[in-house]
């Protein structure tokens, strides 16, 4: 602990100490349980007598702020009670009204627990191998060791780079070099990396909708006028692009929140879209590496010829979301901005991590945990179908998905959804309600089941008090 204290002259140096150590237990800089400083450490620090720093020590203790443990050291007494903070004084400060608007209608569901958890997008984080990993991250605090203390480079660690674009090959069909590769903080950091080397306020950005509400926002807040166009059963419909629109966000694999795949006569519809009015393609590849059914389309970057596609990935849905990594495959024409902006935001992301997860897909660890999943989340995505395909089909069709860990499902006939699913979260089942994901207007009723968090053997109950509930409304 680091407490400043400053000494004024040289008149009632031990009142001063005394004063000032009061005044920081009074008002919580040091807290009950909280161990001083060894009188010796003081007194060399500030330049005092031992004996001035005992005299303030003896005096708090005899009034019994300070309590002397033999052999310990001294503590803040145990006994008081902690301080209530005053709130921080609001100033008026004028943040920009574009974020004042953001902050205002900010949306995004908290972490809630709940019993049965079909949270959106959560992976299974039972199952990952934190042993396998604390090896990685003590190799990695080796060579960090080693090393010399100054930044790493913005794109991220060369090895995991490198990793990257050999996984992308192999299992994403994605042509690149390890050098168009910039690890970001998760894909939320790409998304907003490219909102703000591409958008001018007032530039038209064009999401999907239903989508995925940070995207949207992270173009909104560089300035952009954001329209959402509609999916259907084929992904985006491209026949509904405006004229003109600087950027194009997509998610092709498995479209949040509603899951089809995009087909391949509208990927290529995208590509000549944007050819004619140059725009970029962002592909948010979030989940597209968990597949249950049928071959994979080609990536919208593998089948571009021209540069167009920026390219999303991250390991929020393999590994878990805490550790913010992910990948953006750049468009060769953006490389230099994106490298700069990278720079402006944090210098580089984490490297401790970054070096960790390098030698975790280096080792096989990673495709290992990834099969091993895949095998958990189609047996648990076969009950789910099951279930909905069978008693709760009165009320509910699955949407078709071929990809990612969740699923969502239209509801047949017309009810509240918001109140059925403040029932089931009383009831202890947390599923969410496809409405907050459509941003122009009232969309398809429905609800989306994450299949990431739940344990296969707690579907089935879950599924039951969602019966019972469907019955009742
Ligand atoms: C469409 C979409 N993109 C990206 C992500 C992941 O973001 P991040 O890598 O920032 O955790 C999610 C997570 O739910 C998502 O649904």
């Amino acid at each position: 602990m680091e407490l400043h204290l400053a000494l004024d002259g040289r008149q009632d140096l031990a009142g001063q100490l005394y004063r000032q150590l009061r005044a920081a237990i009074l008002d919580g800089r040091l807290a009950a349980g909280d161990r001083l400083p060894s009188m010796r450490f003081l007194a060399e620090r500030l330049a005092v007598s031992r004996k001035t720093v005992g005299e303030a020590y003896e005096r708090l203790v005899a009034e019994g702020f300070l309590q002397a443990r033999v052999g310990s050291g001294t503590y803040v007494s145990s006994q008081l009670a902690p301080v209530e903070h005053p709130p921080m004084p609001t100033a008026a400060l004028q943040a920009n009204p574009r974020w004042r608007a953001i902050a205002a209608g900010w949306r995004m569901p908290a972490h809630r627990p709940a019993r049965y958890s079909f949270a959106g997008g959560t992976p299974d984080k039972r199952r990952f191998p934190f042993d396998a990993w604390r090896t990685c991250l003590q190799r990695a605090l080796r060579l960090q060791a080693r090393s010399p203390a100054f930044y790493a480079e913005a794109l991220g660690n060369p090895e995991l780079r490198l990793a990257i674009s050999r996984y992308l090959a192999i299992n994403r069909a994605v042509r690149c070099h390890w050098q168009d590769i910039l690890v970001s903080q998760g894909a939320q950091q790409a998304i907003d990396l490219l909102a703000r080397v591409m958008l001018t306020p007032g530039d038209l950005a064009v999401v999907e909708e239903p989508g995925y509400p940070p995207a949207r926002l992270a173009f909104e807040a560089a300035g952009a006028r954001v329209l959402g166009v509609p999916v259907d059963r084929e992904g985006l419909r491209v026949d509904c692009l405006p004229e003109q629109a600087k950027l194009v966000y997509v998610t092709p694999s498995h479209q949040f929140p509603l899951g089809q795949p995009m087909s391949l006569p509208r990927r290529l519809a995208l590509l000549e879209w944007a050819r004619r009015r140059q725009a970029l393609i962002i592909e948010d590849d979030y989940d597209g590496e968990y597949r249950f059914d049928g071959r994979p389309l080609e990536s919208l970057q593998s089948l571009d010829r021209e540069g167009r596609v920026a390219y999303i990935g991250t390991f929020s849905k393999t590994l878990f979301p805490e550790l913010r990594l992910g990948y953006l495959l750049m468009p060769a024409a953006l490389r230099g901005e994106l490298t700069v902006a990278k720079q402006l935001a944090d210098q580089h992301s984490e490297s401790l991590q970054q070096l960790a997860l390098a030698h975790f897909i280096g080792s096989g660890a990673f495709a290992q945990h990834t099969r091993r999943l895949q095998r958990e989340y189609a047996r648990r995505r076969q009950l789910l179908l099951r279930r909905l395909a069978g008693d709760l089909a009165p009320w509910l069709e699955a949407l078709p998905a071929v990809a990612g860990i969740h699923l969502a499902a239209r509801l047949r006939q017309p009810l509240d959804c918001t109140r059925l699913c403040a029932q089931l979260a009383e009831r202890g089942v947390l599923l969410l309600d496809l409405a907050p994901f459509y941003a122009e207007g009232p969309g398809m009723p429905g609800l989306l089941f994450g299949f990431g968090a739940i344990e296969a053997q707690d579907i089935d109950p879950a599924l039951d008090i969602l019966h019972e509930l469907l019955r009742q409304h």
